[in-house]
């Protein structure tokens, strides 16, 4: 019974884990396209500069979206073409900073930053779990 439990537990630790493996090589190369274009107006965390913070948006996605490749998709999406329907964030955004301005990027590029976009609050919310915003 102990062994059944244990192989039980196991396997759902392998599959847990699994889900969440990350794609180092993408996100890094997210994380790079970030640095480069979306800096300068997105910071990471409060204060913002001229736009939401990065971190914000991304647990607005987690709260939106439960399917990671739905929000990825959504997320190229409105880099391509931002429209204020398409805004997850509260309408107070699009009203205080005006509609984003797509950035030129290729679709690998914005493939990676939006992959970056959302794995960016798995990663944070696995080193500070306390955060408050980490509850999904
Ligand atoms: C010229 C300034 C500017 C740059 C550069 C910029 N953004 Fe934005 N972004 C904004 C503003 C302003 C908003 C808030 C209004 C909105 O949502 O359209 C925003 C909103 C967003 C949103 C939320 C979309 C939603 O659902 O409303 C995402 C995601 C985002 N930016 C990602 C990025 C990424 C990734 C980059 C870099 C590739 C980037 N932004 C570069 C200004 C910018």
């Amino acid at each position: 019974m102990k062994k059944i439990l244990f192989t039980i537990l196991l396997s759902s630790i392998t599959t847990v884990s699994l889900a969440k493996e990350l794609d180092q090589a993408r996100f890094d190369q997210g994380k790079a396209v970030y640095d480069k274009v979306c800096t300068v107006c997105h910071n990471y965390l409060p204060p913002p500069k001229n736009a939401p913070p990065i971190f914000g948006i991304s647990t607005h996605y987690h709260q939106a979206f439960a399917d990671g490749d739905k929000a990825i998709a959504h997320i190229i999406d409105y880099l391509k073409k931002p429209a204020a329907n398409k805004s997850m964030l509260p309408p107070m955004a699009t009203q205080r900073w005006g509609l984003m301005v797509p950035p030129p990027l290729s679709d690998e590029e914005l493939r990676a930053v939006a992959y970056w976009v959302w794995e960016v609050y798995h990663v944070e919310c696995a080193r500070t779990p306390n955060l408050g915003f980490c509850r999904h």
